[in-house]
């Protein structure tokens, strides 16, 4: 049975999946040298937040298939290293997008109406009013950086309360801002006119620091600024200072470059600034969604399906595998034969979608082919996860074509490829849909079921060849279960393949090539 560790609290629905085919170990809050000794005998790693996943816990998890963050940022997982490493990585990419939101908008009213301190007051008995006299949101400005899930329902909820909208996301259609009247804007323009400006961008690079003293020094000396995203977006000591300085007049923050906050300047302030401890997504309702949609997505790949949110397998999308699964094991089949009949050492894969496949995202179908090439050499260290990056490394150029004006069959796959064996090519199709059929190899036309055990040769067409040959597995006692002969012209050169019921034996390649008319021969293992 799979062994599932919990390391961060996770809703009990989360554990109730998992338990359906898997031990769970909840084992919270453990020091990271703990986690690297245990994370060997454990097939998959849920989180949230608290538990950072370094390179050296995802070297020491030998048998780890996937972690699964229950929330939407996965910057606390070393992702490159687990992706170099074919683990999947997901996450919960909507269970929490109303919580956050429904959290930077508290946040943007408590700030304007003072509310915590205002609380505070009365419950050490004061009744001071004339001290939180606040400010409205409507008909304010409100800068959104990052107009993405949460940013957008940000976005809904302050138009419904009158608010004007600026937006700055390099990333985003117009139309979909324009879907609320919310302008795009460059990042000056937004720091100079907005009243509130709330962040919800992931960190990276990019956004790091993107609040800096620079950046503060353009706005307005009444702005509030909401941080529910990520802490270091936003310089914590720049922020301070501004707040002391007078420069902007509040700053409501969930999360924090170091959580938790230790020693920090902003605890020091009053109603201009306010802090809660990563709240964001803490409700009841999106933990349990959370739990839910990782917990379903391990339960999968520990099934062997695929995952529907992985953050670590470009280009493959739920819809997109399921529409293109008998093409993407088509695509494996095609890229092991091509990989073999090449040899090691692949320079390039050329990989061409015909037909009606041409018309459907060829990511997926080149990721499948990536993961066949390699998987002779690779066998199961090999996978959808780490395919492209593992064909990088190793130097194989891929070039993507199209060409849909190739209908021999409906949709059809051509690979080429050239290794240390030279330049060889192989056609597949699907007929009636499903049943895969090898449709050309070497550009010459054959109709082959790919079976487990087959001899291919590279031949001259003369009469008592294929009986050579026939003798030959004869002897070695090596069963044929098919034959087929591909060729271009009558006594040119022609491909020949059988499939076997039993593998090649040693040496005996050797014997086939010897035969005369034979230029090549290969034993091909799917
Ligand atoms: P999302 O991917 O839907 O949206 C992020 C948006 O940021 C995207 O539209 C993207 O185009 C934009 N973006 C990326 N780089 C940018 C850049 N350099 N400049 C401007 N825009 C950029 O993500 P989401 O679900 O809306 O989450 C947003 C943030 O909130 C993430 O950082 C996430 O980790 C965080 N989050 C925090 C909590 C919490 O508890 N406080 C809860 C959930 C999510
Ligand atoms: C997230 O990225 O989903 C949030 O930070 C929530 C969490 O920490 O779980």
């Amino acid at each position: 049975m799979s062994k599932v560790i919990v390391c961060d609290p996770i809703d009990r629905a989360g554990i109730e999946i998992l338990s359906q085919v898997a031990q769970v170990d909840v084992n919270t809050g453990l020091p990271a040298e703990e986690l690297v000794r245990i994370i060997p005998e454990y097939d998959a790693m849920m989180i949230r937040s608290e538990t950072r996943v370094t390179k050296e816990i995802i070297e020491a998890a030998k048998q780890l298939k996937i972690i699964g963050r229950a929330g939407v940022g996965v910057d606390n997982v070393d992702v490159p290293a687990a992706t170099r490493q074919g683990i999947v990585v997901v996450n919960s990419p909507e269970g929490n997008t109303i919580a956050a939101a429904e959290h930077a908008v508290a946040m943007m009213l408590s700030l304007s109406r003072h509310i915590p301190e205002a609380n505070q007051s009365v419950k050490n008995n004061q009744w001071d009013r004339k001290k939180f006299v606040g400010a409205e949101v409507y008909k304010k400005t409100l800068g959104v950086v990052g107009l993405g899930k949460i940013g957008f329902h940000v976005a809904t909820v302050a138009k419904a309360m009158g608010m004007k909208l600026l937006a700055y996301d390099p990333f985003i259609s117009t139309e979909r801002a324009e879907q609320l009247g919310c302008r795009l804007v460059d990042l000056d323009w937004l720091f100079r006119e907005s009243d509130y400006i709330s962040l919800h961008v992931p960190k990276t690079p990019e956004t790091a620091r993107l609040i800096n003293a620079e950046a503060l020094a353009k706005m307005k000396p009444t702005v509030r600024i909401v941080n529910c995203a990520r802490g270091g977006i936003i310089d914590e000591e720049a922020i301070a200072e501004a707040l002391q300085q007078g420069k902007i007049a509040g700053a409501a923050l969930d999360v924090f470059e170091k959580e938790p906050l230790g020693e920090s300047p902003l605890r020091s302030f009053g109603k201009e600034v306010i802090l809660t401890p990563h709240l964001g997504a803490s409700t009841a309702e999106a933990q349990v969604n959370v739990a839910i949609d990782v917990a379903e997505q391990i339960r999968d790949v520990l099934l062997g399906l695929p995952a529907r949110s992985a953050v670590n397998i470009p280009g493959l999308y739920p819809d997109a595998i399921e529409k293109l699964k008998p093409y993407l094991q088509l695509a494996e089949i095609l890229g092991n034969m091509v990989g073999q009949l090449s040899g090691k050492r692949v320079d390039y894969l050329n990989v061409r979608l015909q037909g009606d496949l041409a018309d459907n995202d060829s990511k997926p179908v080149v990721i499948a082919a990536l993961k066949g090439l390699l998987s002779p050499a690779l066998r199961e260290r090999v996978n959808y996860v780490n395919a492209s990056i593992e064909a990088k490394e190793r130097g194989i150029h891929v070039v993507e074509t199209r060409d849909a004006s190739i209908r021999d069959y409906s949709g059809s796959l051509h690979l080429s490829a050239k290794g240390s064996l030279g330049e060889h090519s192989v056609t597949g199709a699907l007929l009636g849909g499903e049943e895969i059929r090898i449709t050309s190899i070497d550009d010459f036309p054959i109709s082959v079921a790919p079976t487990q055990n087959m001899l291919l040769t590279l031949h001259r067409d003369m009469p008592g060849i294929i009986g050579k040959i026939g003798s030959l597995l004869g002897s070695y006692s090596v069963n044929i279960a098919s034959m087929q002969v591909g060729r271009k012209i009558i006594r040119g050169e022609a491909v020949m393949v059988l499939s076997l019921d039993d593998p090649l034996p040693e040496g005996i390649l050797d014997e086939i090539t010897k035969v005369s008319g034979i230029r090549d021969a290969y034993a091909i293992a799917l």
